[in-house]
This record gives C-alpha cells, structure tokens and sequence, in this order.
C-alpha cells in the first residue's frame, strides 16, 4: 500500500510517531499479559493489581493510540511548505517523555497526584496538536473529503475531552465540586476520548484498509451523518454516568446510544459491499458486535450486562483492541512494510491471538453474569468457566506480544533511517 491514491500520505512525517507507538504497544500488552498471569494463576503482584491496570490503560491512551492517530494525522494534513519541525520536536518527544513518567507515577503510586499532574500536561500536548493542525494544516486541497471530514470530527471531540480534565485535578486536589460531578467529570472524558477521538479514528483507518481509493468524495448523506454524529457522540460520552441524571435525560443518552449503534451499522454496511480482505472484514464483524452492544444497553433486559465490569472490560477490548489497534498496526505495516511472507504469517498471528483474547473475556464476561440468570446455585459450578476463560485468555495473549515483537524487530531499520 505504497501508494495513497490522491491523499498525499507523507511517511517521513509519521515514521517516528509509528515507531514510538509501536514501543508503546508492547509495553502495555506486557502489563496486559502480566494482570492475565496474576488472573489465571492467583499470583499476587508487588504492586496493587489497581496500579497496574491503571498504567496499562493509560498508556494505551497517551502512548499508543493517541500518538499513532497523530502520526498519520501530521502525515496526511500537515503543509509541507508551513510546516514547523520545532513545534513538531516538542510536541512529539513532550508525549514521549510524559508516557514515560505516567507510566512509571501509574505503576508505584496508581491514581496519586503525581500521575495526576502528568495526565494534565498530557492534555496539553493534546491542545498544543490540535492547534497546530488548525494553524498549519491544510485547509482546501482536501475539502471535500470524507476522510479528513471524519479527522476533523475525531479531533474536536479530542478538544472537547480535555475540557473536564481540566476540573478533575481541581475537584481531586480540593474536593471541589463533590463526588457525583467528579464522576461525571472523569466518564465523560474517558468516553469521549475513547469513542470520540480514537473510535471515531478507526474509521479513517479503515477507509485506507478497504484497499479501494481512500479519498472518498462527502457526499449531502454523509455530511448529515456526521453532523448528527457531534451531538450523538457528546450525549454517548455521558452513557457511563448514566445513573447520576436525572430520567429525561437518562432517555436521551440512551437514544443517542441507540442512534450511534444504528449509524455504526450504515457506516459498515456502505464500506463492506465491495471488495474486502480479511482485516477488513475481522475489523467490520467488530464493529458489528460493538453497534449491537451500543444498540441494546439502553434495553431493561440487557441492563445486567452493562452493569457487569467483565462485559464493560470486553466491550472496551473489542473497541480498543480489537478495532483501533488492529486498524493501527495493520495499517502501519501495510504502508511500511514489503509484503513478504513473514509479514503475512506475523499479521494473521496477531489477529488471531486477537480474536482468541476477545473470545476469552466473552467466556469470562458470561461466568460473571450467568449466575444471575440461573440462580447461585449454578454459580460455583461456573467457577471453572471463569477460570479456563482466565487461562485462555492469558495464553491468548501471548501470540499477540510475540507477533507484535517480531513486527518491531522488522521496524528498526525504518527507525534507523529516521
Ligand atoms: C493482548 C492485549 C491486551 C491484554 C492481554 C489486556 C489485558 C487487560 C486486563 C487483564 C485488564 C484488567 C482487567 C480486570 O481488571 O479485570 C485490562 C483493562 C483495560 N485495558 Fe487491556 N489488554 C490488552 C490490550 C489493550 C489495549 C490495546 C487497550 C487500549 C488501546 C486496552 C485498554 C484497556 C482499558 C481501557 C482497560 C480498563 C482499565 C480500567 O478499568 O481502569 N487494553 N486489560
């Protein structure tokens, strides 16, 4: 995939920030296998499991995710003739450095105010991107398309995360504001970054995963798709605090739930219909399950399952995992990456130790509420779904790191050259 069709993809501009990225996603796939161990084999840690999921998701977060997007954000919009290396030089090695020291604050200290502090200098790295991208990024050449349409809604919605994160230090740190806006403070920006910013940008990936011309022209119909997106997407970040409104408003998060679910759907039903490879369609089947799930939280019946914290886990890893870093590392590999055969067997490695790690956290997500279902009774008999799915889903993952290892030693010369 060397060639981008029209869209002008500069791979010098993102090769550092896919390179990072990729350091990045080992380390949190390590912390990942290492929680799945603790689960599956009752070994206690050195530090609080707490600690350790904290660090894990948070660098999935300021590490991984969100500067692979930045990477090919820079790539494709970016002026070459306004284009500032100074801004870029602080920007990209500020993320770094602040990765680095909210991972380690995360892993001794867990949700202390030193890692407080360095998630609100993350967000302003976070500002510091977008105004860049307002000041320097190309504004008419790609006007019309749908692709940088999606960039730039993903992109507010990354602006319009940081807004409560600049309250949850203040509350934290005096106890302003009581627990209940805390609470909502600290959903709404996690699901708006989560489903806004980065969900939003799989789809962008997965224009360029299609294989077909990305540079889609922004036809009226989707322009009303994603201007109804905004709002949908603003109340959806809501959907975890959902309990703390008041039932008006209930209703309505639980609509835009529905509606998102529904607009998820047409997305993928209007990608999907030509020609397809398999990463597409691994990633579309995802989507699939995730637009369900969206669909029917807000339903009486399905209320236990959004109140399991194993299905919640599950729903975050299909999204997360199973969507947007399948979306990032395929896409990146395909753009850097000659198509030879250890490539090929490294990429199909990774997706299935995906696809057998999501399989786990199902198991695992129905021992926690079948006994619900069925009476306790049943509930010790389950115990041992619940720990062959602990098992699985540890040996799962041990595929993905190795795969992901075997594609970062084929990166290094490329992060030589840079
Ligand atoms: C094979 C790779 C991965 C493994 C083995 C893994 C494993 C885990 C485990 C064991 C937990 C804690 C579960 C619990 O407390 O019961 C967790 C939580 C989480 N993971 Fe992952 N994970 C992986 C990849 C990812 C990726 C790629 C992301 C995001 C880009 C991610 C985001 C999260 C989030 C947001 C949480 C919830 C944290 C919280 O509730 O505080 N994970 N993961």
């Amino acid at each position: 995939m060397k060639e981008l069709n029209k869209i002008n993809f500069n791979f010098e501009i993102a090769r550092p920030w896919f390179a990072l990225s990729f350091f990045w996603f080992i380390i949190i796939i390590f912390l990942g296998i290492v929680m799945r161990f603790s689960f599956a084999f009752n070994v206690v840690l050195p530090t609080p499991i707490e600690f350790t999921r904290h660090a894990h998701s948070h660098t999935a977060f300021w590490g991984w995710a969100g500067p692979g997007f930045f990477g090919f954000i820079l790539a494709i919009l970016i002026d070459e003739t306004k284009r500032s290396r100074v801004y870029e030089n602080i920007l990209f090695w500020g993320i770094q450095l602040v990765s680095f020291c909210a991972l380690l604050s995360f892993i001794l200290s867990g949700y202390s105010k030193l890692s407080i502090v360095f998630s609100t200098l993350m967000v302003f790295f976070w500002l510091g991107f977008s105004f860049y991208l307002l000041k320097f990024g190309k504004k008419i050449k790609h006007s019309s398309s749908l692709l940088v349409y999606i960039v730039r809604l993903a992109v507010l919605m990354l602006v319009v995360s940081t807004f409560p994160t600049f309250f949850i230090p203040i509350s934290v740190l005096t106890g302003f504001g009581g627990e209940v806006v805390k609470s909502i403070a600290i959903h709404f920006f996690l699901d708006s970054y989560s489903e806004g910013w980065l969900y939003v940008m799989s789809f962008v990936l997965l224009l360029f995963l299609k294989k077909e011309e990305p540079n889609l022209e922004l036809t009226k119909f989707s322009k009303i798709l994603l201007l109804l997106s905004f709002p949908i997407l603003i109340l959806v970040s809501l959907r975890s605090s959902v309990f703390l409104f008041p039932k008006s408003i209930s209703v309505l998060i639980f609509t835009a739930s529905l509606l998102w679910g529904i607009l998820q759907i047409i997305v993928v039903s209007r990608l999907i219909h030509k020609e397809l490879n398999y990463t597409f369609l691994f990633v579309s089947i995802l989507i699939l399950f995730k637009a369900i799930l969206d669909i029917i939280v807000g339903l009486p019946f399905f209320t236990l399952f959004v109140q399991s914290k194993m299905f919640v886990l599950l729903y975050l890893h299909v999204k997360l995992l199973g969507i947007m870093s399948v979306s990032i590392l395929i896409f990146v590999v395909n753009a850097y990456f000659s198509n030879d055969n250890r490539i090929l067997y490294s990429k199909r490695i990774f997706l299935s130790g995906v696809a057998i790690t999501l399989m786990a956290m199902l198991v695992i997500a129905m021992a926690s509420i079948l006994p619900s279902f069925v009476g306790s009774s049943l509930g010790l008999e389950l115990s041992w779904l619940w720990q062959s799915g602990q098992i699985l889903a540890f040996c799962a993952a041990l595929p993905v790191i190795i795969s992901v290892l075997i594609l970062f030693v084929f990166l290094i010369p490329q992060i030589r050259e840079f």
